[in-house]
């Protein structure tokens, strides 16, 4: 029936669509070139911005990016520089920054150059606190690229405190008493201050973040790409809390070696899931003071895992009431859902061998790809960057391969590979520059 109906196709489809069937789902910039560049004093955030941007723009749309930290070309060119170089009225001082923007101008230009068949973003992480900097960047890159500032504003005492202390963690004040660093880094905050112009331009094209996200203004921000820039970027806070990752308990399907379903846990999973609650509990994630967020798919076997979790209601609030999100289900496996791989490769050797050549990007007849989830999945890092409770996702192990790398910024190609076991949860802690990860197997055989 099929066949016949697919050589009537063939007969009247005298303009076949010859283009790959699998859109690759990860477009980058479409071919365009970006450069964005950070404005703020010191402290304000505008490198964890940059940063996440980045990754983000990588990870999620498939663009190549690539941050310019003014900073690191200083500390390069002139480690032992003191706090008087950033004094505007120094002229010596003066001539060593500007030698630092034209190197990293330079390197930036050369990498917009470079063959990006996708697209590029280059994104120029510095202070870049007057017009005339921002204009001397502009000149130098708005006929090969389109130029967005992003000005990070921190008025917020408690917000600037922290951000403050983070700083010194840098390694410009390795070995330093702490007084000393911090005097040593408000003086060279006041030395911006005195020279600050806000971006006010209206023909430019902008984003204002206030106080890590709280407050946002656009400025002739159109189209796709700038609405997802401005719309992560507002999500972005600095101060975050634990985020826990675990896969659900061994479920029968698991017992067989069998890929999807929907199916229920084994006596097995269900000694995880009394693990789960206890560790949960140890951990005082379960104290309504806390507000820990429970985040679960639709899946049986991820609702059966958490069936022993607390879930007191403290004046009115319930504790770790679960939050069901379809997106966090398992990759959908097609018309293969309920195979082992085994069968799998006997059965659809084809299938199987295009699994293997790219799993990045490969999509089960039917179902998805990884390409798939990631997108998928990008509600998910959004709610994740604008919280700032601890969350607890129990979810699948390609699902997790997926939230865990785009957490510790592990390249997607790799990201497919990663072994995320039963019996297992990762605790991941963002820091200021990175994510710190640590496992915590529930079960002792799980090694
Ligand atoms: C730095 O040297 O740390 C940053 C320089 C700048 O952004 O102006």
């Amino acid at each position: 029936m099929i066949k016949k109906h697919m050589g009537m196709c063939n007969k009247m489809n005298t303009h076949p669509h010859n283009k790959d069937f699998v859109q690759t789902t990860s477009f980058g910039t479409f071919g365009d070139k970006y450069v964005i560049v950070m404005v703020a004093l010191p402290a304000r955030g505008k490198s964890h911005i940059a940063r996440k941007l980045a990754w983000y723009l990588q990870f999620v749309h498939g663009a190549d990016a690539k941050v310019f930290n003014l900073g690191d070309y200083r500390r390069d060119y002139y480690p032992n520089a003191s706090v008087d170089m950033f004094d505007p009225n120094n002229e010596k001082g003066v001539k060593m920054r500007e030698n630092c923007a034209e190197r990293a101008m330079e390197d930036m230009k050369v990498y917009l150059k470079q063959n990006h068949s996708k697209g590029v973003v280059a994104l120029f992480d510095a202070t870049n606190s007057t017009k005339a900097r921002r204009q001397w960047i502009f000149d130098n890159v708005s006929k090969k690229a389109k130029v967005i500032f992003i000005e990070s504003i921190i008025n917020n005492p408690s917000i600037e405190r922290e951000n403050i202390m983070s700083k010194l963690e840098n390694s410009d004040y390795q070995g330093k008493e702490v007084h000393e660093a911090l005097a040593d880094f408000q003086q060279r905050v006041n030395f911006y201050k005195s020279v600050y112009e806000p971006i006010d331009d209206e023909h430019q094209v902008w984003i204002k973040v206030f106080n890590a996200g709280a407050k946002i203004i656009l400025n002739n921000i159109r189209g796709y790409l700038l609405g997802k820039i401005a719309t992560y970027v507002s999500c972005l806070r600095i101060n975050k809390q634990r985020i826990y990752l675990t896969r659900h308990g061994q479920s029968e399907y698991n017992c067989d070696n069998r890929i999807g379903g929907d199916s229920g846990l084994t006596n097995n999973g269900m000694v995880y899931a009394q693990q789960l609650a206890d560790f949960v509990e140890e951990k005082g994630l379960a104290k309504p003071e806390i507000k820990a967020r429970l985040w679960t798919s639709t899946l049986r076997r991820t609702a059966e895992t958490i069936q022993f979790f607390p879930s007191n209601i403290v004046q009115g609030w319930q504790v770790l009431r679960p939050k069901i999100w379809p997106c966090l289900d398992e990759i959908h496996a097609g018309v293969l859902d309920g195979l082992t791989y085994e069968q799998i490769e006997k059965h659809f050797p084809n299938e199987f061998a295009l699994r293997k050549a790219d799993k990045v990007s490969y999509r089960y007849p039917g179902g998805e790809s990884y390409l798939d989830l990631i997108r998928r999945l990008e509600p998910v890092f959004l709610e994740i960057e604008s919280s700032n409770v601890p969350i607890i996702i129990v979810a699948h192990n390609a699902v997790l391969r997926i939230i865990y790398s785009y957490l510790k910024q592990i390249p997607r190609q790799e990201a497919v590979r990663l072994e995320f076991r039963l019996n297992c949860l990762r605790e991941i802690e963002p820091r200021t520059q990175t994510c710190s990860a640590k496992m915590f197997c529930l079960d002792e055989d799980c090694n």
